[in-house]
């Protein structure tokens, strides 16, 4: 199989740096993206805060050439500032989409990791698709802080941007010969998860990953990136898969009880 180019955010830590191990094994020339150092397989890696469109710009301007696929992987908990988690999450993600879709071979691919906690974006669709509609990094800021959030609130419509985000650009990908979907995973042990159990509260987290069976490990999720952005997934545009262990099919259909679930427990006995 041909070596592919592929540019890679939260290359150094957890998700982004399994997928880097992954790849790099391949053959692959993966070329990270990262606030912190190289992962040791990266072919370049630039350091540069995906918070700040004018670092983005900056550490494009150091990579030269075209990509096969652009994984999107780096974020932040919903524990942190809610304007940094939007900034993260989805407006540094959008924009460095927008700046490097030109870039992209035809055949190619754009992943992007969304979560579990974006499960819900069909709720309010029409409010995330009012703020992805904002033309830039600067009036989507603007936006959020007109519509401020909480940081978890913050989180999950961080989230749920992603996944509409996915689905919005599929159409103009396809006219470009590349697709664009994304990857809500359930809880991964990275250094990531016990910010999550915090944010989640209430022993939630450690009641999912029991219900589950445990908790996905990075390599279990980049081997789902890895399908998506290099594998044989030629037909699949447009859509958001959640790795999950089964999670939200167990939410739905019921064989995973929500009544039992502490936060819900929490509610009703905080209820006046
Ligand atoms: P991690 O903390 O190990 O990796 C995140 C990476 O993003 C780090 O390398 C970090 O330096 C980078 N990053 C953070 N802020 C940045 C910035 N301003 N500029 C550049 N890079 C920045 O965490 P993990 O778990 O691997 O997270 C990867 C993705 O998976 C995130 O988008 C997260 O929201 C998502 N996710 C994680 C889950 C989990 O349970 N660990 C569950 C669902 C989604």
């Amino acid at each position: 199989m041909a070596r592919k180019r592929i540019l890679l955010t939260g290359a150094s830590s957890g998700i982004g740096r399994a997928c880097c191990e992954l790849l790099a094994a391949d053959g692959d020339e993966v070329v990270g993206l990262d606030i912190q150092t190289a992962p040791p397989q990266a072919a370049q890696h630039v350091q540069c805060d995906l918070s700040e469109p004018d670092s983005i710009d900056a550490a494009l301007r150091q990579i030269d050439g075209r990509f096969d696929a652009l994984l999107n992987v780096a974020g932040v908990p919903g524990t942190v500032d809610p304007a940094l988690i939007m900034r993260v999450n989805i407006l540094g993600l959008k924009h460095l989409t927008e700046a490097v879709i030109d870039r992209l071979n035809p055949g190619g691919a754009i992943v992007s990791v969304a979560s579990i906690a974006g499960f819900n974006w069909q709720r309010r669709l029409a409010q995330l698709t009012q703020f992805l509609a904002q033309p830039d990094f600067a009036a989507g800021l603007r936006w959020f802080e007109q519509h401020p959030l909480d940081a978890n609130g913050a989180y999950h419509f961080s989230k749920e941007a992603v996944v509409v985000y996915t689905m919005q650009l599929a159409g103009p990908a396809r006219s470009r010969g590349l697709r664009c979907n994304s990857v809500s995973p359930g809880p991964v042990d990275t250094p990531l998860l016990p910010a999550f159990k915090i944010q989640a509260g209430a022993g939630q987290l450690d009641w999912v990953i029991e219900q589950t069976g445990g908790a996905s490990t990075p390599m279990d999720i980049a081997h789902v990136l890895r399908f998506l952005a290099t594998g044989p997934s030629d037909c699949i545009n447009g859509r958001d898969l959640a790795v999950d262990r089964g999670l939200t099919a167990g939410l739905v259909i019921g064989w995973i009880d929500k009544n039992d679930s502490p936060l819900l427990n929490s509610r009703k006995t905080q209820a006046p």
